[in-house]
């Protein structure tokens, strides 16, 4: 089963394709980072626009590095939300269209379910049941998974997601978009010297609230005006040190409440080294295992939209649902889509 994977929620349009049989066949982006970095965010017009330039080229250069035709293809995934409703057409109707030529089926697949399989693309991937945690720019759940679509929330966010706190936190710095990558670059040269608070971190639940932490930030930049270069690398040291820590303790917390002994963890902030360096140690300590999906996918791309739509087809197959009668001519985004609607009852 061949199954070409369609990603464009926000400012990266992401093309992949995944063969049940043999895995991840090929996989291209492009990232708008370089466009949008000159206002400081994404500016959803520019993002559609440029997901319309590159949605074709990419599709035509993965077929063409995995040695395949259109006509091969068996069904087509495409991230139907949540994201910017404009950047989302995008991918949604070029996926439509192109099934529709075809008459193959497509399969809508939910963005934050894409990033929550990520890690099973990789060799060796854990076996269900494990305790997820999803920390993007939207996002930072604690969930636990027992298989495809049986998803339980364990934990959410109250206030900001963690990405998102990495990117106000950055701005707070003077650092460019995305803020992740620039503050924890920046943090290398941090030293211990700041206190910030560690917000929920004893709740007794599974639950993050960051929005306070970026306020401290707030006042701790107000109080060394000037902010000199130290002083910022040593508030963006303490703040990784925070948000990491919580991340880390409410983990931990989560495997121990499920009793299980695995953990996954995707979506942007994954690829936070300092996080990674911590959830290592504790999960270690504890004989658990912890995996994460290859740097590249850990932020926005196509494969995980493929592989997440392969595995929901292969699903719908089995318990007789699928249908390849494809005489619909519409179709509609899902800018706010809430992984609850996913979860098992
Ligand atoms: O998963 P993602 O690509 O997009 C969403 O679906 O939101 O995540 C993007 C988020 C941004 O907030 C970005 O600043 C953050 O992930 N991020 C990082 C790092 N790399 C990306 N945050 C901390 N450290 C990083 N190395
Ligand atoms: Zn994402």
């Amino acid at each position: 089963m061949l199954i070409l994977g369609v990603e464009s929620s926000c400012d990266e349009t992401g093309i992949a394709l995944y063969d049940t049989e043999a895995g991840l066949l090929a996989h291209a982006l492009h990232s708008q980072i370089d466009m949008h970095a000159e206002y400081g965010g994404v500016v959803p017009e520019l993002a559609s626009r440029d997901h319309i330039r590159r949605v074709l080229p990419l599709t035509e250069r993965v077929l063409a590095e995995a040695n395949k035709a259109l006509r091969d293809l068996d069904a087509i995934a495409y991230t139907q939300g949540p994201g910017l409703s404009g950047a989302l057409l995008v991918g949604t109707s070029f996926a439509e269209s192109l099934a529709f030529s075809l008459q193959i089926p497509t399969i809508h697949v939910h963005h934050l379910e894409g990033h929550l399989l990520a890690p099973l693309l990789e060799d060796n991937p854990p076996a269900f049941p494990f305790v997820a945690l999803l920390v993007s720019g939207g996002h930072s759940q604690l969930m636990r998974v027992d298989g495809i679509g049986e998803y339980e929330l364990l934990g959410d966010t109250l206030d900001d997601a963690a990405g998102e706190a990495f990117d106000k936190t950055a701005k707070l710095l003077g650092l460019g978009y995305p803020g992740g990558p620039a503050l924890a670059k920046l943090a290398i040269q941090g030293k211990p010297r700041f206190k910030l608070p560690r917000p929920l971190l004893n709740s007794g639940d599974l639950n993050f609230s960051f929005s306070g932490l970026k306020t401290s930030v707030l006042t701790l930049t107000n109080q060394h005006q000037p902010l000199d270069e130290i002083t910022r690398a040593d508030i963006a040291w303490e703040f990784q040190e925070a948000v990491t820590e919580v991340l880390t303790t409410k983990c931990m917390a989560a495997l121990r409440d499920t009793g299980l002994d695995s953990l996954i963890v995707s979506g942007g902030v994954g690829a936070n080294s300092k996080l990674r360096e911590k959830l290592n140690a504790a999960t270690k300590r504890k004989l658990c295992n912890v995996s994460y999906p290859r740097l590249e996918f850990c932020t926005d791309n196509g494969a995980m939209i493929a592989f997440a739509g392969a595995m929901r087809f292969k699903a719908l197959q089995l318990s007789g649902q699928h249908t390849t009668d494809k005489k619909n001519y519409s179709f509609s985004v899902k800018p706010r889509w809430d992984l609850a609607e996913l979860l098992s009852p």
